[in-house]
């Protein structure tokens, strides 16, 4: 079973969204292993975006990231990855399609809602630097 990362990302949590979103993820039948609420230091976020150290945004994602208590998951199923990919939308919510979580509530390529892992191998390895074995679910 696949399994992925999801962050609700400061603009979602400042306008109070973050169980919408935990839900619209759940109703697609994908089940919740792992919730937390937590401030990503410094640290974690390079850790975490250190595949995007370099390009112009960089700084600007790791103050953003950092700027106040975000919501770490995991989400588990069947083709979890895309799935929740799909559910989400590209990543700048302008070009979003209807009806995707991006769409409907991220604001700009920076401040676009969530984060979800991008094939599962980067999932164990973004799962791993928020969570340990234990505190996965299993149910
Ligand atoms: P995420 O899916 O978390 O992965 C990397 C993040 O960097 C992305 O969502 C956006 O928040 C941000 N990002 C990606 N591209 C850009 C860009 N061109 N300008 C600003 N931020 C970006």
């Amino acid at each position: 079973m696949e399994r992925s990362l999801v962050l609700i990302k400061p603009d979602a949590m400042e306008r109070g969204l973050g169980g919408a979103i935990i839900g619209r993820l759940q109703q697609q039948g994908l089940k919740l292993l792992a919730l937390k609420m937590l401030h990503m230091d410094e640290a974690l976020a390079k850790r975490h975006y250190a595949i995007h150290e370099g390009k112009p945004f960089f700084e600007d994602l790791v103050r953003y990231i950092t700027s106040m208590p975000i919501i770490a998951s995991v989400f588990e199923g069947e083709n979890a990855v895309d799935t929740i990919r799909q559910a989400m939308g590209t990543t700048d919510p302008a070009k979003a399609e209807a009806g995707t979580i991006r769409a409907d509530y991220g604001l700009d390529i920076q401040r676009n809602a969530t984060h979800a892992s991008d094939a599962p191998e980067t999932a164990r390895v973004e799962i791993a630097l928020f969570f340990t074995e234990d505190e996965l679910f299993d149910y």
